[in-house]
């Protein structure tokens, strides 16, 4: 059955790429969308940065046609800021809106942002109804499964959020105070999927790495879709290579390193375009390793790739590689 957010169709089991600060931006997103994401979201944008103008909060709202649908993360701590930065990121022509409840870093979280609002369901109900209440667009939220384990709250979450309106809710199954420790647990997550109040799609986030797992963990904790962050970081096969699994029960081939070649030059020309060459080449350096990871003997390449200042070396560089590797891993 297809998943449905709002208009928004997703077709079955859809499986979305998460948002990631310094990572998730135009560029990367344009080689996961290559690679089969069905939906994507922008880094999460700072509800305050959005009010202030700041440049970096605005430079985020950049979104493109090809990157329907597509989603604006915000965050913040404040209700009436929350409303008038909604407002602010609609206007940018998104799919739809999503709230982070989830950031358990210190700088969000202990400033009454992120994951902190779990503390407080009663602020989150009402920021999120601010929020739904501000946009023509559906709003998602994005969240964990509580504080800590002592306060694992998020089935009341689900459905005190589906009451005040939102569209479809991600999971991340640990707390914050796990932050990315330990393993993810999704059991909580297939309790509020199973809840029969629930009527909004469930996506489960946290660890999904392989197409074994995903298959695995789609059967077991029966979510409605997957979001998934880190394995797609240097790695934007994973999205084809999971649904060609569930689709045949066969693996596809692992990409060559001329495809590997091929989809890091795209992302490199994409992140020059977006930020211009200086910024491009420079924020394309925390990329190189994630490509070719595996990839024996790299590093001499790497440490050639990060401190190339020219398009132009740097795709000798790469044409080095392609000589290099070709027999060895074609
Ligand atoms: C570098 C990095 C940046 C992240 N930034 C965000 C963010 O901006 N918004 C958000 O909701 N989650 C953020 N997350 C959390 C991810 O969206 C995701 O919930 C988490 O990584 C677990 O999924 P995974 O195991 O598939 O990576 C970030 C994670 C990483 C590793």
């Amino acid at each position: 059955m297809s998943v449905q957010i709002g208009n928004i169709e997703l077709g079955e089991f859809p499986l979305l790429l998460a948002p990631m600060e310094d990572v998730s931006d135009p560029p990367f997103r344009y080689v996961c969308k290559q690679n089969g994401a069905d939906m994507m979201y922008t880094e999460f944008i700072s509800s305050e940065g959005l009010i202030r103008d700041a440049a970096k909060s605005r430079q985020k709202l950049d979104i493109f046609e090809y990157e329907r649908p597509i989603g604006i993360q915000i965050f913040g701590s404040d209700i009436d800021h929350m409303r008038e930065a909604t407002e602010i990121a609609s206007l940018a022509g998104p799919d739809l809106m999503d709230i982070n409840y989830g950031c358990p870093v210190k700088q969000v979280a202990c400033r009454g942002a992120g994951a902190s609002l779990l503390q407080d369901i009663d602020k989150m109900v009402a920021m999120t109804k601010a929020v739904v209440g501000a946009t023509h667009l559906p709003v998602t939220v994005k969240t964990r499964l509580g504080w800590d384990d002592n306060t694992k709250n998020v089935y009341e979450v689900a459905e005190r959020l589906q009451d005040v309106g939102i569209k479809a809710l991600t999971i991340h199954g640990r707390t914050r105070a796990q932050m990315y420790k330990g393993v993810a647990d999704w059991s909580m997550i297939r309790d509020i999927k199973k809840n029969p109040r629930i009527r909004i799609p469930i996506f489960g986030n946290g660890d999904i790495d392989s197409p074994e797992k995903a298959a695995e963990w789609r059967m077991q904790y029966e979510v409605d879709g997957m979001m998934i962050g880190r394995a797609a970081i240097g790695y934007p096969w994973i999205f084809r290579e999971i649904k060609h699994y569930f689709k045949t029960g066969q693996h596809l081939d692992k990409p060559t390193i001329a495809e590997r070649i091929e989809v890091c030059k795209t992302h490199l020309q994409k992140s020059m375009e977006w930020k211009g060459p200086r910024t491009g080449i420079f924020e394309m350096r925390r990329h190189y390793s994630n490509y070719f990871k595996g990839v024996p003997d790299f590093k001499e390449f790497r440490m050639k790739l990060v401190t190339a200042a020219t398009v132009e070396e740097i795709m000798d560089i790469l044409g080095e590689v392609a000589k290099k590797y070709a027999f060895e891993m074609a």
